[in-house]
């Protein structure tokens, strides 16, 4: 193959346009004088640079940064204002949790639908659909509609029909903090195996430790703009310590990313609070404290069905948690004004370590977000009673040993 690059980016800018109201009737258009009333955002600033062809290329950045939008600019999904790109040969991209799938379609008709969106034809989806579904391991669900899977069980399936298109580059948004940890070995070992066929791989991940020693190379976003660029060893250390230059406070906001709030709003999360054994907001704990997690919520007009979702990184950026209501049986027929939904936790199984809580309000297929706050609250973990050696876990097993017969006898 030649040397050229996989993707090109040149001079790319990015503008949003976000109206002021929500539901623009034609009349209130026309009394404006067919002005709509907008606020523009630039998501991208000018970003030029190259990804090589046959490397695992890391796009690093604080949530808002515009990773996602440039991601979608590669993929032709969305279209730069200013700038270019261009790639060299075929792309598939794997943007967000189940992008692609029609919630009312069963798992089978989904992969023929999003198959056939990334290009590939009955023929082929037929020969590859059992090992689509193998890979995504959800082989018993495969005839039920997809609003129905777990978030892990969504994500697992899009994977494994954007992996099966076979593309040049694959472009993959921040599928690594959502599956288990068997699948997420998986997916690696996918990357490995598309980089030693020469192939292009683009990960957006938080996962810092993964990004680290899985990528060659990293771009480094920052508020639409690149920062950085370079060996990904080198510009993930850079990002990650800048991250705990920031030292923000625990409690009130979160770490690098607190500000980052997207949605569209007909529910909001006012209040995100973990409160201690009393029931008063605290942001220290001990290793096996009993925790409430209080996520309050506000609607301007009644919601349907909606889910919250919790998710927990450790400072350093691992998401090393993250829980719904779907999964976690409470389904809510609908939220009207104000309230609250509480996630009680027994015994905080967590080692000493600080950590970012984040929350969101999603609709009952989980693909649409109402509100996400990334890191609104921030809390530390000391050492309780219970005390284990290292990691983010406190997995409270007992050692025992079948000592030779010698052994016992002394000990007693
Ligand atoms: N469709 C959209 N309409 C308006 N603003 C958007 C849209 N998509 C993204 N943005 C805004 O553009 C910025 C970059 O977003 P995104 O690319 O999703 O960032 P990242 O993936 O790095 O978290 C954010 O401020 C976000 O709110
Ligand atoms: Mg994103």
């Amino acid at each position: 193959m030649s040397a050229a690059p996989a993707v090109e980016v040149e001079g790319v800018a990015k503008r949003f346009r976000m109206y002021r109201e929500r539901n623009q009737s034609l009349k209130a258009a026309l009394m404006r004088g067919g002005r709509a009333s907008f606020d523009e955002y630039w998501a991208l600033k000018d970003v030029s640079f190259e990804i090589p062809q046959g490397s695992t290329f890391a796009l690093i950045g604080e949530n808002g940064s515009g990773k996602s939008t440039l991601l979608k600019c590669i993929a032709r999904i969305l279209e730069p204002e200013r700038g270019r790109i261009r790639t060299h040969g075929s792309v598939a991209a794997l943007l967000e949790l189940g992008s692609g799938f029609h919630p009312e379609l069963s798992g089978r008709e989904n992969v023929f639908l999003n198959g056939s969106i990334l290009g590939m034809t009955k023929r082929e989806l037929e020969r590859k659909f059992d090992e689509i579904v193998d890979f995504a391991g959800i082989e018993p669900f495969i005839d039920q509609p997809v609003k129905n899977y777990s978030s892990g069980m969504y994500m697992r399936l899009g994977f494994s029909v954007a992996i099966n298109v076979d593309p040049d580059i694959l472009l993959v948004d921040e599928v690594l903090a959502v599956g288990d940890a068997a699948f997420q070995e998986k997916c690696m070992e996918k990357f490995v195996d598309f980089r030693r066929a020469g192939k292009t791989v683009v990960i957006v991940s938080h996962a810092m430790g993964s990004m680290r020693t899985l990528c060659d190379q990293a771009a480094w976003l920052d508020r639409g703009s690149l920062l950085d660029i370079g060996r990904a060893d080198a510009i993930v250390d850079r990002y990650v310590d800048k991250g705990h230059e920031k030292g923000v406070a625990p409690g009130t906001a979160g770490g690098a990313n607190a500000e980052a709030r997207v949605g569209s709003g007909e529910a909001r999360l006012t209040t995100v609070e973990m409160l201690d054994a009393s029931g008063t907001p605290a942001t220290s704990f001990r290793t096996g404290d009993p925790v409430t997690v209080r996520v309050g919520y506000e609607c301007t007009e009644r919601v349907e069905q909606p889910a919250f979702a919790l998710a927990m990184d450790t400072v350093d950026g691992m998401r090393f948690w993250a829980h719904h209501t779907r999964d976690g049986g409470l389904e809510l027929p609908f939220i009207e004004g104000t309230g609250h939904v509480d996630l009680v936790i027994p015994a905080l199984a967590l080692q000493p370590y600080t950590i970012d809580l984040s929350a969101r309000i999603l609709d009952h297929t989980l693909t649409h977000t109402y509100d996400f706050r990334r890191h609104c609250y921030r809390f530390v973990v000391e050492t309780g009673d219970h005390r284990e050696s290292g990691g983010v876990v406190a997995l409270g097993g007992r050692w025992t040993a079948d000592l030779p017969a010698s052994a016992s006898e002394t000990a007693v």
